[in-house]
């Protein structure tokens, strides 16, 4: 079984994203589709969807507070309302435009981590870091995971490089295995790839040793083209 999650990023609606999950929930029982998959609307678009077993609508961000004076954030009383327990911390745009620090996604990953939520916990080196070679890249990554317990069982790790995120240009077969080698044998969790994933290239993406799914942008926003993808990824269970 694979896991497949889209990130909304900034698209979709309140009315667009409830009509996207009602449409995706049914072709998931139509189609009997057995693989997990995640969605990630826009905060302003969470609400109490009815959803079969193996499809989770999560939180693209919150702050590690309940409630309180944080201007802008929403905490766990606004995840609640809507009972959801699936959060994704540490993405790159989070870390690069918003500047999230690590010291920051780590305070996160902890109280999500208390509250027992399933954390996406996103990694990945810029252009420049990758230019300088694998150890380079994978003493990065490295850093990414300081303050991070990889031990804590409700854990999936998307690997992303930001190079490759939103460019159309996937990181190659070859690169997304060397990377997945190396991670796999420090994390005991679930291993997504990210970046640039779609119809065209998602089949040799999971055929990869050690990608346990894949976390989607750009192709995930068209409802036919997550269907496509979807449909693909479901041929090969
Ligand atoms: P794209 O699929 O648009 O490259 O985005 C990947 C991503 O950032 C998912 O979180």
């Amino acid at each position: 079984m694979k896991i497949i999650a889209s990130n909304f990023k900034t698209n979709h609606t309140r009315k667009s994203t409830k009509e996207f999950i009602e449409n995706i929930n049914k072709f998931l029982i139509d189609k009997n589709i057995k693989n997990d998959i995640y969605i990630f609307p826009p905060a302003t678009a969470l609400d109490r969807f009815e959803t079969t077993n193996n499809l989770t609508i999560g939180a693209q961000n919150a702050f590690y507070v309940k409630d309180g004076s944080y201007t802008g954030e929403i905490g766990k009383i606004h995840l609640d309302e809507f009972n959801i327990k699936t959060i994704l911390i540490g993405h790159s745009e989070r870390r690069h435009i918003l500047g999230e620090t690590q010291k920051t996604i780590s305070l996160k990953f902890n109280y999500f981590k208390s509250l027992g939520y399933k954390i996406i916990y996103c990694v990945g080196e810029p252009l420049e870091i990758k230019n300088q070679g694998l150890s380079q890249t994978l003493g990065y990554i490295q850093k990414q995971f300081e303050g991070i317990d990889l031990d804590y069982e409700n854990t999936i790790v998307a690997y992303e490089p930001v190079w490759a995120i939103g460019t159309g240009v996937s990181s190659t077969v070859e690169d997304i295995t060397q990377i997945h080698k190396k991670l796999s044998k420090k994390l005991s969790c679930p291993l997504l790839y990210g970046g640039s994933v779609k119809a065209s290239n998602i089949s040799e993406i999971l055929d990869i040793t050690n990608v346990d799914g894949v976390l989607i942008g750009t192709a995930s926003w068209l409802e036919e083209d997550f269907k496509d993808i979807i449909d693909i990824a479901n041929s090969k269970n």
